[in-house]
């Protein structure tokens, strides 16, 4: 009984410095539990006198209902600090900024490819477009370029297959091979341009790149004269550069147009007297271009007599760094975000 009193007069202060709930259920099983002083007493009730009895029940009892109420409260106070703690480590500051996030854009490419489209669309043209894995027919013969043409050798053309003409498969070196594949799948009067990706045995350099984009333009129908094609190339150059533009086709050979010319443009930079931009020269080049060779038409299946056109085709890269006064190809495959942040 001593050691009860003992118990009893020490728990207030033991169950008030619990910090936890566990640490209370710990001491509420040596205070209460089964192996605790308390039921050792209430176990050898039995061995007291019957006399004696009730009083000590009646003591064990009250015991018990004094420590029961104190670690009631006890608890009632951890288990709301608990939820407080919860309430302050879940507290959430609204007033903080946010995470910002980035939203991505065209990569220049893109964006010259769909102003340029843009311009070829709005005269009544369509998009095609063909294989970046070509065959040597629509890549070469098709256009006009024999078997023995040096551009088809492999310092100059890159292969999937190489050999045999007949059966080789080129990655296209110009977006023309399109020309063939659109006049082969459908009849006169044809208007597309071409925009896609090509490949040169190139080492990459401030103006070369093994992989580059060109777009291509086509026109059939009968009667399309080479006054339709420079009129076309004027309006092109002055929708992309400005309505101040000129410009100029300088006589140049390419096997598949017949007269073929290179087409300049008057410099935007300096208005043709001459700068950086145009190396002094005041003309920019910017595309190759003629009028369809009748060999063409004949090894897509039209007729010579029938029909005339014109096409034409340049690099977007290239395009795009004359419009930009960007120095360097290697920009546009850097993936330099820095340079890519310039263009949105
Ligand atoms: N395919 C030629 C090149 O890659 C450009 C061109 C296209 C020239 C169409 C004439 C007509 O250089």
């Amino acid at each position: 009984m001593d050691e009860l009193e003992a118990i009893l007069a020490a728990a207030p202060q033991e169950i008030d410095a619990t910090e936890s709930i566990k640490e209370l259920d710990e001491l509420e099983n040596r205070l209460t539990g089964r192996k605790s002083v308390l039921a050792e007493l209430r176990r050898s009730l039995g061995n007291l006198d019957e006399k004696d009895r009730p009083t000590m029940g009646a003591r064990l009892n009250e015991a018990a209902s004094e420590l029961n109420a104190l670690l009631t409260a006890r608890r009632r106070v951890l288990e709301r600090s608990a939820e407080d703690q919860l309430l302050v480590d879940d507290a959430v500051d609204v007033t903080l900024p946010g995470v910002g996030s980035t939203t991505g854009t065209h990569h220049l490419i893109t964006q010259t490819i769909d102003e340029l489209v843009d311009i070829f669309l709005a005269l009544g043209y369509q998009v095609a477009d063909g294989p970046e894995i070509e065959t040597s027919w629509h890549n070469f013969d098709a256009l006009n370029t024999p078997w023995w043409h040096p551009s088809r050798l492999q310092s100059d053309t890159m292969y999937v297959d190489y050999g045999d003409p007949r059966d080789e498969l080129p990655l296209r070196t110009h977006t023309s091979p399109v020309q063939a594949r659109v006049m082969v799948d459908q009849d006169p009067p044809v208007y597309v341009v071409v925009p896609g990706r090509c490949y040169r045995t190139d080492t990459f350099d401030a103006s070369h790149s093994p992989v580059f984009h060109q777009i291509e333009g086509l026109a059939v129908a009968e009667g399309i004269t080479f006054g339709d094609l420079k009129g076309t190339l004027l309006h092109f150059a002055q929708e992309y550069f400005g309505k101040e533009r000129s410009i100029e086709l300088v006589p140049h050979f390419f096997p598949f147009t017949e007269p073929s010319a290179e087409m300049h443009v008057s410099c935007f930079s300096c208005d043709g007297s001459g700068c950086r931009v145009c190396g002094q020269s005041g003309w920019i080049e910017l595309l190759g271009c003629g009028m369809v060779d009748p060999n063409v038409f004949e090894a897509v299946g039209y007729d010579p007599a029938a029909v005339t056109g014109f096409a034409f085709g340049g690099g977007i890269e290239r395009i795009a760094m004359v419009r930009h006064g960007i120095a360097d190809i290697r920009h546009f495959f850097d993936n330099d975000l820095r340079v890519n942040r310039q263009f949105v």
